[in-house]
């Protein structure tokens, strides 16, 4: 018989003889205290030493998740500052700078009194404070569910013995999965590259063919459930808060609604010969340098209105010239160049991020530049172009 399991902390046994239908539907979780955080206050503390803009931005992160995990209208969870040593509030949460092997780390569910959360530039956009402050919450990494093996590979391979335990399966003990299916596009899903020893090569590829995994962008509906659910709050997930994506494209089927611009030299196209971005096994564009030295290909979206954006770009160059990434904003007057990308010998693959203003409607567009010795062959993937600041 199965057991019905949960996927937050605690080593909690579960039965199925001794629960009912009924009881199998909602789990328990308060017959286990010990892990969640009591009265679902989450006390907490900032250190003195992050800047006014981290500070914010820190609070900005639990602000999200208690927005958008409320509940008709009512707080699931909430958050408070810390005001001093009394008895309800013993037990907190402690933001602090990283510190020697302490770096980007938080532990699954409530562990009594200060619970550090070490967060440091590697890791503190609002989305990756939000993976850590929901560690603390009790959610535990998608990719170590207890039936993950139907959803991803582990490339053990490529871990290196240090990193081996990140990848450690949870037992069906210890975890819960709330019924929720496993989630490609959960915030707490890893990338196909974490934790990878030869950064070429994944250290996860996805059995459903076309997913992207490691979005650091918003909870998707079902991290909401996971935590409404953990804390007893009933679902509500009619506001879980998605920047508008007038571009995504993981280039997995098509070039969605980007083209190739006719008057370039030569077209992007899609390969899958190596390694892609979205899930380590899939599709991404290719503008080939053999053949093509002094050429021009580009890749243009359609257009796009006014307003603030955010410009997200994965790419990947082998060889040792010239050859160049640009991405460009083009309105009716002008073209604004967002970044150039050169010199990379690394083929691994990297992500570029910038905010981007137009104040009139506008076209993305990205050209791969072959140098004069065709040998930076341009890699591209994952294109998103979203509404608002980079997150
Ligand atoms: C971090 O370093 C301390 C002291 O050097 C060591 O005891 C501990 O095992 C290390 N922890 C990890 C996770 O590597
Ligand atoms: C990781 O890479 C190093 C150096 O490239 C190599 O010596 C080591 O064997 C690799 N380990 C694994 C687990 O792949
Ligand atoms: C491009 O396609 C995406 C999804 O496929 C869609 O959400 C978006 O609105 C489209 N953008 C434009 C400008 O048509
Ligand atoms: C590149 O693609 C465009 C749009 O699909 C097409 O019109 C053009 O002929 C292609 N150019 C080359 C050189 O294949
Ligand atoms: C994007 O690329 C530019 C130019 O190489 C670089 O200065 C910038 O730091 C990159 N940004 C990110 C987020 O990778
Ligand atoms: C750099 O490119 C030249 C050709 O321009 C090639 O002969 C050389 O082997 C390359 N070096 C490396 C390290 O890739």
């Amino acid at each position: 018989m199965k057991l019905f399991l949960l996927l937050f902390g605690a080593a909690i046994i579960y039965s199925s003889e001794v629960l009912s239908k009924q009881e199998r539907n909602v789990v328990n979780v308060a017959a286990y205290p010990t892990k969640l955080w009591k009265w679902k206050l989450i006390f907490f503390l900032i250190h003195g030493s992050f800047s006014d803009d981290i500070q914010t931005r820190i609070r900005a992160a639990m602000n999200e998740i208690a927005s958008t995990t409320l509940t008709h209208n009512r707080p699931c969870i909430r958050f408070i500052e810390r005001n001093g040593p009394n008895e309800f509030e013993q037990n907190y949460i402690y933001f602090q700078p990283s510190v020697g092997n302490k770096s980007c780390s938080s532990d699954v569910g409530m562990q009594g009194g200060q619970q550090d959360i070490f967060v440091d530039d590697t890791c503190w956009t609002k989305p990756q404070l939000m993976y850590h402050t929901l560690h603390a919450l009790g959610l535990w990494d998608e990719h170590i569910r207890p039936d993950r093996d139907n959803f991803v590979t582990v490339h053990w391979d490529n871990i290196a013995e240090v990193n081996r335990n990140k990848f450690t399966k949870l037992t069906y003990e210890s975890a819960s999965l709330l019924g929720i299916p496993y989630d490609y596009t959960s915030l707490m899903h890893i990338g196909p590259y974490k934790y990878a020893n030869d950064t070429n090569r994944p250290t996860l590829s996805v059995a459903t063919p076309g997913m992207v995994i490691g979005q650091s962008i918003a909870m998707s509906a079902n991290d909401v459930k996971k935590v409404q659910l953990h804390y007893h709050c009933g679902v509500d997930i009619s506001h879980v808060p998605q920047p508008e994506r007038l571009v995504d494209c993981s280039f997995e089927r098509n070039i969605c609604n980007m083209t190739n611009d006719p008057s370039a030299s030569f077209n992007w196209t899609r390969s899958n010969t190596r390694r892609d971005h979205s899930n380590g096994q899939g599709y991404y564009v290719f503008a080939e340098a053999t053949g093509n030295a002094n050429e021009i290909a580009r890749m243009v979206s359609p257009t796009l209105p006014p307003g603030g954006y955010c410009v997200i770009v994965a790419y990947s160059m082998s060889g040792n010239d010239t050859g160049r990434l640009e991405i460009v904003a083009s309105d009716i007057d002008k073209s604004t160049v967002i970044q150039v990308i050169s010199g990379r010998q690394v083929p691994a693959w990297e992500e570029n991020k910038t905010n981007f203003i137009s104040r009139l409607s506008w076209v993305l567009e990205i050209s791969a530049y072959i140098g004069p010795s065709q040998t930076t062959g341009i890699a591209m993937d994952d294109v998103v172009v979203y509404r608002g600041p980079c997150l």
